[in-house]
Protein backbone atom coordinates (compact mmCIF):
# COMPACT_ATOMS: atom_id res chain seq x y z
CA UNK A 1 0.00 0.00 0.00
CA UNK A 2 1.15 3.08 -0.85
CA UNK A 3 1.41 5.84 2.06
CA UNK A 4 1.73 9.06 -0.08
CA UNK A 5 -1.27 10.82 -1.94
CA UNK A 6 -1.96 13.35 -3.95
CA UNK A 7 -6.25 14.17 -3.57
CA UNK A 8 -7.80 16.11 -6.46
CA UNK A 9 -11.45 16.27 -6.47
CA UNK A 10 -13.64 18.98 -7.28
CA UNK A 11 -13.66 22.58 -5.82
CA UNK A 12 -17.32 21.49 -4.44
CA UNK A 13 -19.26 18.32 -3.90
CA UNK A 14 -22.83 18.67 -2.78
CA UNK A 15 -24.23 15.65 -1.62
CA UNK A 16 -28.16 15.14 -0.65
CA UNK A 17 -32.12 14.66 -1.19
CA UNK A 18 -33.40 17.99 -2.69
CA UNK A 19 -29.98 19.71 -3.08
CA UNK A 20 -30.53 20.19 -6.80
CA UNK A 21 -32.33 23.39 -5.44
CA UNK A 22 -28.98 25.21 -4.77
CA UNK A 23 -28.06 24.85 -8.11
CA UNK A 24 -27.90 27.99 -9.53
CA UNK A 25 -26.10 29.58 -6.17
CA UNK A 26 -23.34 27.97 -6.96
CA UNK A 27 -23.21 29.06 -10.65
CA UNK A 28 -20.95 31.99 -11.87
CA UNK A 29 -23.43 35.18 -12.47
CA UNK A 30 -23.69 36.02 -16.02
CA UNK A 31 -23.24 32.50 -17.51
CA UNK A 32 -24.21 31.46 -20.91
CA UNK A 33 -25.08 27.90 -20.20
CA UNK A 34 -25.05 24.91 -21.93
CA UNK A 35 -27.39 22.15 -20.37
CA UNK A 36 -26.76 18.38 -21.80
CA UNK A 37 -28.77 16.06 -20.84
CA UNK A 38 -29.72 12.22 -21.26
CA UNK A 39 -33.25 11.75 -23.86
CA UNK A 40 -34.72 10.56 -20.77
CA UNK A 41 -34.47 13.78 -19.21
CA UNK A 42 -36.40 15.22 -22.13
CA UNK A 43 -39.30 13.05 -21.99
CA UNK A 44 -39.45 12.72 -18.01
CA UNK A 45 -40.13 16.69 -17.87
CA UNK A 46 -36.37 16.92 -16.00
CA UNK A 47 -34.80 18.97 -18.61
CA UNK A 48 -37.42 21.88 -18.41
CA UNK A 49 -37.42 21.65 -14.88
CA UNK A 50 -34.01 22.47 -15.04
CA UNK A 51 -34.47 25.47 -17.27
CA UNK A 52 -37.10 26.87 -15.36
CA UNK A 53 -34.67 26.44 -12.10
CA UNK A 54 -31.99 28.28 -14.44
CA UNK A 55 -33.99 30.73 -14.91
CA UNK A 56 -31.79 33.74 -14.23
CA UNK A 57 -29.07 32.45 -17.14
CA UNK A 58 -29.00 32.27 -20.98
CA UNK A 59 -29.29 28.29 -20.93
CA UNK A 60 -28.75 26.45 -24.51
CA UNK A 61 -30.47 23.09 -23.98
CA UNK A 62 -28.76 19.64 -25.93
CA UNK A 63 -29.53 16.23 -25.81
CA UNK A 64 -29.09 13.47 -27.16
CA UNK A 65 -25.49 11.80 -26.35
CA UNK A 66 -25.52 7.89 -27.39
CA UNK A 67 -24.24 5.36 -24.64
CA UNK A 68 -21.08 4.31 -25.09
CA UNK A 69 -20.29 8.00 -26.56
CA UNK A 70 -18.72 7.96 -29.84
CA UNK A 71 -16.18 10.99 -30.46
CA UNK A 72 -18.17 12.57 -33.07
CA UNK A 73 -21.13 13.39 -30.00
CA UNK A 74 -18.39 15.56 -27.72
CA UNK A 75 -17.31 17.28 -31.47
CA UNK A 76 -21.18 17.96 -31.82
CA UNK A 77 -21.14 19.87 -28.59
CA UNK A 78 -17.94 21.59 -28.68
CA UNK A 79 -19.11 22.72 -31.79
CA UNK A 80 -22.75 24.51 -30.77
CA UNK A 81 -20.93 25.75 -27.56
CA UNK A 82 -18.26 27.64 -29.79
CA UNK A 83 -21.03 29.04 -32.02
CA UNK A 84 -22.76 29.82 -29.37
CA UNK A 85 -19.74 31.72 -26.93
CA UNK A 86 -21.33 29.50 -23.95
CA UNK A 87 -19.22 29.86 -20.32
CA UNK A 88 -20.37 27.27 -18.62
CA UNK A 89 -21.28 23.43 -19.26
CA UNK A 90 -23.98 21.70 -16.89
CA UNK A 91 -24.16 17.80 -17.38
CA UNK A 92 -27.43 15.82 -16.27
CA UNK A 93 -27.46 12.23 -16.72
CA UNK A 94 -25.53 8.79 -16.99
CA UNK A 95 -22.16 8.57 -17.45
CA UNK A 96 -22.31 8.96 -20.85
CA UNK A 97 -23.36 12.34 -20.85
CA UNK A 98 -21.53 13.47 -18.33
CA UNK A 99 -18.00 12.07 -19.79
CA UNK A 100 -19.26 13.95 -23.23
CA UNK A 101 -19.90 17.32 -21.53
CA UNK A 102 -16.41 17.55 -19.70
CA UNK A 103 -14.61 16.62 -22.95
CA UNK A 104 -16.61 19.49 -24.59
CA UNK A 105 -15.45 21.84 -21.64
CA UNK A 106 -12.60 20.98 -21.76
CA UNK A 107 -12.06 21.65 -25.50
CA UNK A 108 -14.00 24.11 -26.24
CA UNK A 109 -11.74 26.91 -25.41
CA UNK A 110 -8.65 25.26 -26.79
CA UNK A 111 -7.90 24.48 -30.38
CA UNK A 112 -8.70 20.83 -32.27
CA UNK A 113 -11.49 18.35 -32.12
CA UNK A 114 -11.82 15.19 -29.90
CA UNK A 115 -9.79 13.04 -31.97
CA UNK A 116 -7.28 15.20 -31.86
CA UNK A 117 -7.04 15.16 -27.53
CA UNK A 118 -8.05 11.31 -28.14
CA UNK A 119 -5.27 9.94 -30.16
CA UNK A 120 -2.46 12.51 -28.23
CA UNK A 121 -2.25 14.77 -31.31
CA UNK A 122 -3.18 17.29 -28.80
CA UNK A 123 -2.54 17.87 -24.97
CA UNK A 124 -4.73 19.62 -23.02
CA UNK A 125 -2.65 22.48 -21.24
CA UNK A 126 -5.45 24.52 -19.43
CA UNK A 127 -8.48 25.45 -17.67
CA UNK A 128 -11.70 24.76 -19.38
CA UNK A 129 -15.13 26.00 -19.41
CA UNK A 130 -16.95 26.18 -15.41
CA UNK A 131 -18.37 22.83 -15.66
CA UNK A 132 -20.87 20.99 -13.19
CA UNK A 133 -22.03 17.39 -13.22
CA UNK A 134 -25.14 15.50 -11.46
CA UNK A 135 -25.05 12.56 -12.09
CA UNK A 136 -28.76 10.87 -12.61
CA UNK A 137 -27.32 6.97 -12.17
CA UNK A 138 -25.14 5.93 -9.07
CA UNK A 139 -22.66 4.09 -10.61
CA UNK A 140 -19.41 5.86 -12.61
CA UNK A 141 -18.14 8.69 -10.57
CA UNK A 142 -17.54 10.42 -13.41
CA UNK A 143 -18.91 13.45 -11.40
CA UNK A 144 -15.58 13.79 -9.45
CA UNK A 145 -12.69 12.07 -11.78
CA UNK A 146 -10.13 13.77 -14.16
CA UNK A 147 -11.36 11.26 -17.08
CA UNK A 148 -13.63 11.02 -19.63
CA UNK A 149 -14.06 7.36 -21.32
CA UNK A 150 -15.06 7.71 -25.04
CA UNK A 151 -14.89 5.52 -27.80
CA UNK A 152 -13.80 5.72 -31.42
CA UNK A 153 -16.03 4.29 -33.70
CA UNK A 154 -13.94 3.19 -36.68
CA UNK A 155 -11.40 1.60 -34.27
CA UNK A 156 -13.94 0.55 -31.43
CA UNK A 157 -10.68 1.63 -29.35
CA UNK A 158 -12.83 2.60 -25.92
CA UNK A 159 -10.47 4.72 -23.68
CA UNK A 160 -9.83 7.69 -21.39
CA UNK A 161 -9.02 11.63 -22.35
CA UNK A 162 -7.30 12.53 -18.88
CA UNK A 163 -6.46 15.27 -17.34
CA UNK A 164 -6.94 17.95 -14.21
CA UNK A 165 -8.28 19.98 -15.91
CA UNK A 166 -11.38 17.48 -16.67
CA UNK A 167 -12.29 17.20 -12.87
CA UNK A 168 -15.66 19.41 -12.89
CA UNK A 169 -15.98 22.40 -10.70
CA UNK A 170 -19.03 21.37 -8.71
CA UNK A 171 -20.50 17.69 -8.68
CA UNK A 172 -23.93 18.24 -7.05
CA UNK A 173 -24.94 14.30 -6.51
CA UNK A 174 -28.76 14.67 -4.91
CA UNK A 175 -30.21 11.10 -4.79
CA UNK A 176 -33.74 11.96 -5.99
CA UNK A 177 -32.44 12.63 -9.19
CA UNK A 178 -31.29 8.67 -9.40
CA UNK A 179 -35.38 7.90 -8.92
CA UNK A 180 -36.30 7.00 -12.18
CA UNK A 181 -33.34 5.21 -13.25
CA UNK A 182 -35.06 1.43 -13.91
CA UNK A 183 -34.14 -1.19 -11.63
CA UNK A 184 -31.99 -3.06 -14.27
CA UNK A 185 -30.17 0.51 -14.93
CA UNK A 186 -30.04 0.85 -11.15
CA UNK A 187 -28.34 -2.34 -10.61
CA UNK A 188 -25.67 -2.16 -13.71
CA UNK A 189 -24.65 1.07 -12.82
CA UNK A 190 -24.57 0.11 -8.96
CA UNK A 191 -22.52 -2.92 -9.88
CA UNK A 192 -20.19 -0.44 -11.72
CA UNK A 193 -19.46 1.31 -8.21
CA UNK A 194 -19.02 -1.63 -5.79
CA UNK A 195 -16.81 -3.38 -9.15
CA UNK A 196 -14.70 0.26 -8.96
CA UNK A 197 -14.87 0.25 -5.08
CA UNK A 198 -13.61 -3.30 -4.92
CA UNK A 199 -10.59 -2.56 -7.32
CA UNK A 200 -9.61 0.79 -5.80
CA UNK A 201 -9.29 -1.69 -1.84
CA UNK A 202 -6.96 -4.20 -3.73
CA UNK A 203 -5.16 -1.96 -6.11
CA UNK A 204 -1.53 -1.89 -6.29
CA UNK A 205 -1.60 1.99 -5.78
CA UNK A 206 -3.95 2.19 -2.92
CA UNK A 207 -3.31 4.21 -0.06
CA UNK A 208 -4.78 4.47 3.64
CA UNK A 209 -7.25 6.99 2.16
CA UNK A 210 -8.92 5.70 -0.80
CA UNK A 211 -8.76 2.30 0.90
CA UNK A 212 -10.87 3.70 4.04
CA UNK A 213 -13.51 5.09 0.82
CA UNK A 214 -13.49 1.90 -0.97
CA UNK A 215 -14.17 -0.41 2.37
CA UNK A 216 -16.81 2.42 3.21
CA UNK A 217 -18.51 2.12 -0.01
CA UNK A 218 -18.82 -1.90 -0.68
CA UNK A 219 -20.37 -2.06 3.06
CA UNK A 220 -22.68 1.02 2.04
CA UNK A 221 -23.57 -0.43 -1.98
CA UNK A 222 -23.80 -4.42 -0.64
CA UNK A 223 -26.45 -3.39 1.72
CA UNK A 224 -28.65 -1.61 0.12
CA UNK A 225 -28.59 -2.28 -4.30
CA UNK A 226 -30.77 -5.27 -3.75
CA UNK A 227 -32.98 -3.37 -1.84
CA UNK A 228 -33.11 -0.39 -3.99
CA UNK A 229 -34.01 -2.47 -7.20
CA UNK A 230 -36.60 -3.84 -5.26
CA UNK A 231 -38.24 -0.32 -3.88
CA UNK A 232 -36.93 1.80 -6.28
CA UNK A 233 -38.88 4.70 -4.83
CA UNK A 234 -37.05 4.32 -1.41
CA UNK A 235 -35.16 7.39 -1.03
CA UNK A 236 -33.40 6.39 1.77
CA UNK A 237 -31.96 3.24 0.48
CA UNK A 238 -31.13 5.32 -3.35
CA UNK A 239 -29.24 7.62 -0.62
CA UNK A 240 -26.84 4.76 0.82
CA UNK A 241 -26.05 3.45 -3.06
CA UNK A 242 -25.92 6.96 -4.04
CA UNK A 243 -23.32 7.94 -1.41
CA UNK A 244 -21.53 4.63 -2.11
CA UNK A 245 -21.15 5.34 -5.63
CA UNK A 246 -19.48 9.02 -4.75
CA UNK A 247 -16.85 7.28 -1.96
CA UNK A 248 -16.34 4.57 -4.47
CA UNK A 249 -15.65 7.68 -7.31
CA UNK A 250 -13.20 9.36 -4.24
CA UNK A 251 -11.15 6.34 -3.53
CA UNK A 252 -10.10 4.93 -7.01
CA UNK A 253 -9.80 8.04 -8.59
CA UNK A 254 -6.79 7.67 -6.10
CA UNK A 255 -5.64 4.18 -6.28
CA UNK A 256 -6.49 3.31 -10.23
CA UNK A 257 -8.41 -0.12 -10.69
CA UNK A 258 -7.78 -3.46 -11.87
CA UNK A 259 -8.30 -6.11 -14.14
CA UNK A 260 -11.78 -6.22 -14.66
CA UNK A 261 -11.98 -2.52 -16.28
CA UNK A 262 -9.28 -3.79 -17.57
CA UNK A 263 -10.96 -6.50 -19.25
CA UNK A 264 -14.36 -4.41 -19.13
CA UNK A 265 -13.42 -1.54 -21.98
CA UNK A 266 -12.43 -4.17 -24.91
CA UNK A 267 -15.76 -6.02 -24.03
CA UNK A 268 -17.88 -3.85 -24.29
CA UNK A 269 -16.71 -2.08 -27.00
CA UNK A 270 -16.65 -4.97 -28.63
CA UNK A 271 -19.70 -6.30 -28.10
CA UNK A 272 -21.59 -3.40 -27.33
CA UNK A 273 -22.55 -4.41 -23.05
CA UNK A 274 -23.41 -1.52 -21.22
CA UNK A 275 -20.55 -1.39 -18.98
CA UNK A 276 -21.62 -1.51 -15.58
CA UNK A 277 -23.08 -5.43 -17.14
CA UNK A 278 -19.65 -6.23 -18.47
CA UNK A 279 -17.65 -4.89 -14.87
CA UNK A 280 -20.88 -7.25 -12.91
CA UNK A 281 -20.19 -9.95 -15.03
CA UNK A 282 -16.69 -10.50 -14.68
CA UNK A 283 -16.29 -9.33 -11.01
CA UNK A 284 -16.45 -12.74 -9.49
CA UNK A 285 -13.83 -14.44 -12.09
CA UNK A 286 -11.19 -11.95 -11.39
CA UNK A 287 -11.62 -12.39 -7.77
CA UNK A 288 -10.75 -15.35 -7.97
CA UNK A 289 -7.83 -15.16 -9.97
CA UNK A 290 -6.87 -12.40 -7.32
CA UNK A 291 -7.93 -14.92 -4.76
CA UNK A 292 -3.93 -16.01 -3.57
CA UNK A 293 -2.78 -12.26 -3.78
CA UNK A 294 -6.01 -10.94 -1.73
CA UNK A 295 -6.59 -12.94 0.96
CA UNK A 296 -6.40 -10.86 3.43
CA UNK A 297 -7.97 -7.72 1.66
CA UNK A 298 -10.69 -9.77 0.66
CA UNK A 299 -11.13 -10.97 4.49
CA UNK A 300 -11.54 -7.46 5.32
CA UNK A 301 -14.17 -6.79 2.74
CA UNK A 302 -16.10 -9.65 3.63
CA UNK A 303 -16.69 -8.23 7.24
CA UNK A 304 -17.89 -4.85 5.25
CA UNK A 305 -20.09 -7.20 4.28
CA UNK A 306 -21.72 -9.16 7.61
CA UNK A 307 -19.18 -12.09 6.31
CA UNK A 308 -15.57 -13.35 7.81
CA UNK A 309 -13.46 -14.95 5.46
CA UNK A 310 -11.87 -14.39 1.58
CA UNK A 311 -14.45 -17.05 0.28
CA UNK A 312 -17.12 -15.45 2.22
CA UNK A 313 -16.62 -12.53 0.27
CA UNK A 314 -16.23 -14.14 -3.10
CA UNK A 315 -19.41 -15.94 -2.46
CA UNK A 316 -21.32 -12.70 -1.33
CA UNK A 317 -20.96 -10.81 -4.41
CA UNK A 318 -21.40 -13.99 -6.45
CA UNK A 319 -24.93 -14.05 -4.65
CA UNK A 320 -25.25 -10.67 -5.15
CA UNK A 321 -25.03 -10.73 -8.74
CA UNK A 322 -27.77 -13.53 -9.23
CA UNK A 323 -30.10 -11.45 -6.49
CA UNK A 324 -29.60 -8.92 -9.43
CA UNK A 325 -30.33 -10.83 -12.36
CA UNK A 326 -26.75 -10.03 -13.64
CA UNK A 327 -25.89 -12.55 -16.87
CA UNK A 328 -23.72 -15.42 -15.78
CA UNK A 329 -21.34 -15.18 -18.68
CA UNK A 330 -21.02 -12.78 -21.86
CA UNK A 331 -22.90 -16.11 -23.93
CA UNK A 332 -25.71 -13.57 -24.50
CA UNK A 333 -23.36 -10.93 -26.11
CA UNK A 334 -21.84 -12.89 -28.37
CA UNK A 335 -18.17 -13.60 -26.96
CA UNK A 336 -16.44 -15.96 -28.94
CA UNK A 337 -12.70 -17.28 -29.65
CA UNK A 338 -12.44 -14.90 -32.41
CA UNK A 339 -12.61 -11.82 -30.15
CA UNK A 340 -9.94 -12.90 -27.50
CA UNK A 341 -6.71 -11.26 -30.01
CA UNK A 342 -8.47 -8.07 -29.75
CA UNK A 343 -9.72 -7.62 -26.05
CA UNK A 344 -5.44 -8.96 -25.39
CA UNK A 345 -4.24 -6.28 -27.31
CA UNK A 346 -6.36 -4.01 -26.01
CA UNK A 347 -6.34 -4.52 -22.19
CA UNK A 348 -3.55 -3.12 -21.18
CA UNK A 349 -4.38 0.03 -20.02
CA UNK A 350 -3.42 2.09 -16.79
CA UNK A 351 -6.21 0.07 -14.62
CA UNK A 352 -4.70 -3.60 -15.86
CA UNK A 353 -1.78 -2.34 -14.38
CA UNK A 354 -2.66 -1.83 -11.05
CA UNK A 355 -4.43 -5.46 -10.60
CA UNK A 356 -2.69 -6.87 -7.34
CA UNK A 357 -2.08 -10.02 -9.55
CA UNK A 358 0.11 -9.78 -12.86
CA UNK A 359 -1.96 -11.62 -16.12
CA UNK A 360 0.13 -12.70 -19.07
CA UNK A 361 -1.83 -12.98 -22.17
CA UNK A 362 -2.23 -16.68 -21.60
CA UNK A 363 -3.47 -16.36 -18.30
CA UNK A 364 -6.13 -13.85 -20.01
CA UNK A 365 -7.11 -16.22 -22.83
CA UNK A 366 -7.68 -18.99 -19.84
CA UNK A 367 -10.00 -16.43 -17.99
CA UNK A 368 -12.12 -15.52 -21.41
CA UNK A 369 -12.28 -19.04 -22.22
CA UNK A 370 -14.35 -19.45 -18.97
CA UNK A 371 -16.95 -16.52 -20.04
FE1 LIG B 1 -16.43 1.52 -14.17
Amino acid sequence: MQNSYLLEYPAKIIFGCGKLAELPANIPPGSRILLVTGNHAVKSGLQKQLIELLGNFTVIPFSGIAPEPPLEDADRLIELGRKEKISAVIAVGGGSVIDTAKTAACIIPAKGWTADYFSGREKITGKGLFMAALPTTAGTGTEITRNAVLTDAASKIKKSIRHSSMIPDLALIDPALTVSASPALTAASGMDAFTQAVESFISSEANSVSKSLAKSSVSLIYGSLAGTCRSPDNLELRGRVAEGSLLSAMAFSQSGLGAVHGLAHPIGSLLKVPHGICCAILLVPILKWNLPACGSEFSELAEACGGKSAEDFIGKVSALCSDLGIAPDFSLFGLSPEHYPFIIQNCRSNSMKCNPRQMSDNDIENILKGL
